[in-house]
């Protein structure tokens, strides 16, 4: 196990240790939870800042056509530097959760014969919700989820799109996308990855493994601030051929025409809704540039490492590991099964030490290299051998359940 000097020792050694003062990170907190809620760039402050004061306040609705309108596919465009993507094949709009909708009607309509979305159980909640829903939008069309180890049975001729999770939420396992994009093309079928526990987190190459669809979520990896707007990304070959059905003015090709009738524009704007929110997209674009500053082998190889102190701190501790040890199997965070996962959870948290927890057993705890040191994981650590040792997460107080766990 790495002792607190090692620590200090890889600290010192790290090339991306710089990257901690970029942040704003709170005194006194371990932050473990950067996968759910990256934490504050400080140039976040200064890009809202600007916004609001000066270019809500000053500039009023002539910011519109002072990089406003264009921010949607120019922080697009950004993003795809992160996912393998060409610029033109991403722009930022709405949440996931509406993404994965517009993806996925769009997916069934391709194709009359083909009417199922194939996915995963297990999958975030969102994914399936959301695929209900889409279901329930098309005639005809169905919704098969079943375990993964049945994934590649289920796809047949009637597939029009199989929805992954690159990255698992809970073990963190990671799909080989590649191969799982040439599954769904061999059954005719398309495929859609959802990259939001994956971007910024692990090596995406959405255009070298051929993938057709995907989204993702700003608030995680991108550091975009609590309710970010999210990204859709739909690979070139695609783009004429699939229609946003929640068409709203802001994809129409031309929305000060003010015409009646709808006419996509062309590339990713028709995948735009309605107006766009400017003020989250300013916070997103510091948190996606800051991340762009990175080297992403740097990032892999630190994620790996601080994964590697954590998991010899947990079979130390005798808890059990869900995530993959291979870390080209795994995103960047770390999950231990425990029958008190909750209360463990709470108990860390007023010792200053934020993870989360998963229904129903899992303790998770995000290993983010971009700004954490091998100290913040050795610290927690100790904390969490002394929490188990004295039992103090067995207080009463420690299993109140809150809105948000
Ligand atoms: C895999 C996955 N998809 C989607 C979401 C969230 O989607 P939304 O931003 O629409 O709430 C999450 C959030 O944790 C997620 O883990």
């Amino acid at each position: 196990m790495m002792t607190l000097d090692q620590a200090h020792a890889a600290d010192a050694a790290d090339p991306l240790r710089p990257f901690r003062d970029r942040f704003a990170l709170p005194e006194g907190v371990i932050y473990l939870d950067g996968n759910s809620l990256g934490p504050l760039p400080k140039a976040a402050v200064a890009a809202m800042d600007d916004m609001v004061a000066r270019q809500w306040g000053e500039r009023l609705i002539r910011g519109w056509n002072e990089g406003w309108i264009d921010a949607p596919t120019r922080i697009g465009g950004k993003i795809a530097r992160l996912i393998g993507a060409a610029p033109h094949e991403v722009i930022v709009a709405d949440s996931t959760s509406v993404n994965l909708f517009k993806a996925l009607v769009a997916a069934l309509r391709r194709a009359p014969g083909r009417r199922t979305i194939v996915t995963e159980l297990g999958n975030f909640p969102t994914d399936l919700h959301i695929a209900e829903g889409a279901v329930g939008c098309v005639e005809g069309a169905r919704l098969q989820a079943v375990p993964r180890s049945e994934l590649a049975a289920a796809l047949g001729d009637d597939t029009a799109v199989l929805l992954l999770t690159h990255v698992h939420y809970k073990t963190a396992d990671r799909f080989d996308m590649a191969a799982w994009t040439a599954r769904a093309h061999e059954a005719g079928a398309l495929v859609l990855w959802d990259l939001s526990h994956s971007v910024g987190a692990a090596a995406v190459d959405l255009n070298g493994a051929g993938a057709d669809l995907a989204v993702g979520c700003g608030y995680k990896y991108l550091n975009g601030g609590p309710g970010a707007p999210a990204f859709l990304y739909v690979a070139e070959r695609w783009q004429a051929a699939l229609g946003n059905p929640l068409s709203g003015w802001m994809g129409h090709e031309a929305p000060f025409a003010m015409e009646d009738g709808y006419r996509p524009a062309p590339g990713m704007r028709r995948w735009l809704a309605g107006t766009p929110p400017v003020l989250g997209m300013a916070a997103l674009e510091a948190g996606v540039d800051l991340l762009l500053e990175a080297d992403m082998a740097a990032l892999a190889a630190k994620s790996a490492a601080l994964f590697d102190t954590m998991a010899a701190i947990g079979d130390a501790l005798g808890l059990a590991c869900v995530s993959p040890r291979d870390p080209d199997a795994r995103g960047s965070h770390i999950s231990f099964r425990h029958r008190q996962a909750y209360q463990l959870c709470q108990a860390l948290i007023a010792e200053g030490v934020i993870g989360d927890f998963r229904d129903p057993d899992i303790l998770r705890l995000g290993l983010i290299p971009l700004y954490l040191g091998f100290e913040d994981v050795v610290r927690a650590g100790e904390i969490l051998g002394a929490i188990l040792a004295d039992g103090r997460h067995l207080e009463p107080r420690f299993a109140i359940r809150q809105a948000v766990t």
